[in-house]
This record gives structure tokens, sequence and C-alpha cells, in this order.
């Protein structure tokens, strides 16, 4: 593959087990990470996500890819951090702010929808693609992808998050979609 080409990662489905496991610190910054970040993008940008996580593409590694479009938004609610390809290596969150509710998705549960308690500003710490220190303030919806996606390299997905009915419901639905059976859960 050349450092120019453009790649389609494949998207893993839950139950697959890389999506609950916790993915490892990156300790190189080179060439093919850079590849693998802008992969991450072309994955994310085809599949209309706004977040991506290093495991949904089958690696356990500590990055993950950010770009919210303003394109639904009325112009008085778009945001700094909106249209904007954001890149997170190695990221930790060193202060939570608040409560919000969203109603989110997930790219590993396609089609499966359902409200997560996050909190309402995050702080963080990161390095980009090239191995630069850097930290940011988040709220809004920025702030609930970006705990989304540092869930993901925890290995938790977000029913863990939901109460167990609501979080039975639908790993029920992602068991059906990729066809496992469990005679247990039919009745
Ligand atoms: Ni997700």
């Amino acid at each position: 593959m050349g450092l120019c080409g453009m790649a389609i990662l494949n998207v893993v489905e839950w139950p697959a087990k890389v999506l609950e496991t916790r993915a490892n610190e990156v300790a190189v910054f080179n060439g093919e990470l850079r590849q693998f970040v802008s992969d991450m993008f072309d994955t994310m940008e085809k599949a209309g996500g706004i977040g991506l996580a290093a495991n949904q593409v089958d690696r356990l590694v500590r990055v993950l890819v950010i770009h919210i479009s303003s394109k639904n938004e009325e112009p008085e609610d778009i945001r700094d951090w909106h249209d904007k390809k954001f890149v997170f290596i190695n990221p930790s969150i060193t202060s939570k702010k608040g409560k919000t509710k969203y109603l989110e998705g997930c790219l590993s549960f396609p089609e499966q929808y359902d409200y997560v308690d996050r909190a309402a500003e995050v702080t963080l710490v990161y390095k980009d693609e090239w191995g630069k220190d850097h930290s940011l303030e988040a709220d809004g919806l920025f702030a609930i992808c970006l705990q989304h996606e540092l869930d993901h390299i925890d290995g938790v997905v977000f029913t863990s998050r939901m109460s167990r009915l609501k979080s039975g419901r639908i790993r029920k639905k992602m068991l059906q979609r990729n066809q496992i059976s469990d005679m247990d859960e039919e009745g």
C-alpha cells in the first residue's frame, strides 16, 4: 500500500472480542501510524460515523479519530470543533464536569440507538500522530463523542453504560443480526 493510498478498513461488529479488550499505548510515531490514522478517517467517513476507535477496525492501539459535520446545524449552533478532523493518540481524561444524556449510536452496533449518561465537559491530554503533546477542553456533542471513543479503547462498549434491560435488548438484536443463536434468549 502506498503512503498516499486510500484504504477502507473493515469495521467489526459486536460481539467481536476486540471490542471488549483494552487497547495498548502507541509507542512509535511513524509513517505507518499516520497511514493508519488516514485509513481510519476514510473508513469513518465512508461508514457515516462521527468518531472511530482503533478497536473497531480490529487494532488494539489507543488511537481514535473524530470529525463532526455542521451540515445539520443551525448557524448559531455551529461550534469551533465542527468540521475539524481530530486525531487522539494515547488520550487520557484529566477532569470531567456536569452531566448530559444523548441518543448514541455506534458503527459496531448498526441501527442500535439508546440514551447514555455522560459528563457534559471533559478535559483531556493526548498526543497527535507526530507524537506531540496536546491538551483540550471539550463540550457538547464533541465531549460525548470523545467519551464514547475513549471507552472503546478501554474495551468498554456503549451498552455497558445502559441499564441491564436496554443493554440486553440491543445485545440480543446484535446476536440475531450476526446469526448467533442462543436458545435461552429465544423464549
Ligand atoms: Ni462506537
